[in-house]
């Protein structure tokens, strides 16, 4: 048997250290922790069962919202977060059962933009696929959970999962590659941008200045992760001609994105000179 300080040696009745090792001088550890565990007690049952009780995510709450997870949530989710929330992603979201514990955590993670993770800043330039939710679908997200996330008739669910977004069909490959800044040599239609940075971005503005002294706003990269890959495609092609300068407001390398046509088109010209 261990005596009560830890040590292997058995403890002694009555003695003064709770074990008869003769440098063992745990006797005030262990009352220490004794204390400790009693006040982690007292804390668990006095202060914070009350509050997990009545907290936000209790069996009873008041359902003060007309929108429900079947009719209008769902929708919401399957459009935006099941690509990455799906059956075997570690946080599923695809069914009542499994959001309903998150919905404190996702009303913060939708009003804070981190989620869904879009790394761009919604309105500065003209981006094709626009992953950031309206402020409408966040309005309703908060509105549902705030007012008790109620589950509502299950009738109400979709019928079939609307289709996820296709990404459009047309290749991009780089045609340039910039590091913070550069002026264009030769005129380019862009399509997009292809952010390549080495760490997180916190915020980068990126923008294309025309000869003729116009601004055109191209992507404003905010809280990009690397590792996820993003081409970010223009709704329409951009005109860049030869003088142009593109820039990045921070440190940035990224790759202006053109068609595979355009860019075998211009090694084709350059061979012909
Ligand atoms: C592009 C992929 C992607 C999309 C789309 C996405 N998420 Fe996430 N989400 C993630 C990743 C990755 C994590 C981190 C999960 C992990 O640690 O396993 C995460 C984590 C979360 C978390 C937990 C955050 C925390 O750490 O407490 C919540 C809540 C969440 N997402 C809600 C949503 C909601 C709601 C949507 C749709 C409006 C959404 N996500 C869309 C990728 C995505």
């Amino acid at each position: 048997m261990r005596g009560l300080c830890g040590c292997p040696e058995k403890p002694v009745a009555g003695a003064k250290r709770l074990c008869v090792k003769a440098n063992c001088n745990r006797k005030l550890t262990v009352k220490l922790l004794g204390m400790l565990n009693e006040v982690r007690k007292f804390a668990l049952t006095c202060l914070l069962a009350p509050i997990l009780a009545a907290g936000p995510l209790a069996a009873h709450d008041i359902i003060t919202t007309n929108l429900t997870y079947t009719r209008d949530i769902s929708r919401i989710f399957a459009r935006r977060c099941i690509s990455c929330h799906g059956p075997s992603s570690s946080i599923p979201l695809t069914s009542y059962e499994e959001t309903r514990p998150w919905a404190v955590d996702i009303k913060e993670q939708v009003l804070s933009r981190s989620m869904p993770p879009w790394g761009a800043v919604k309105g500065f330039g003209n981006l094709l696929i626009d992953h950031a939710l309206t402020q409408e679908e966040i309005i309703i997200i908060t509105a549902w959970v705030v007012g008790g996330a109620p589950q509502g008739d299950p009738a109400m669910l979709p019928k079939e999962q609307p289709a996820v977004m296709a990404p459009p069909t047309v290749p991009l490959r780089d045609a340039v590659t910039i590091v913070t800044r550069t002026t264009l040599r030769e005129p380019l239609t862009a399509l997009g941008l292809r952010p390549v940075p080495d760490k997180p971005v916190g915020s980068a503005r990126i923008t294309a200045r025309l000869p003729d002294g116009r601004i055109e706003p191209l992507v404003w990269l905010y809280r990009l992760d690397p590792k996820w890959n993003r081409v970010f495609r223009f709704r329409e092609p951009i005109q860049l001609p030869s003088g142009t300068i593109v820039e990045s407001s921070e440190p940035l390398r990224f790759a202006l994105e053109t068609t595979e046509a355009a860019v075998s088109g211009a090694t084709t010209l350059s061979l012909a000179r």
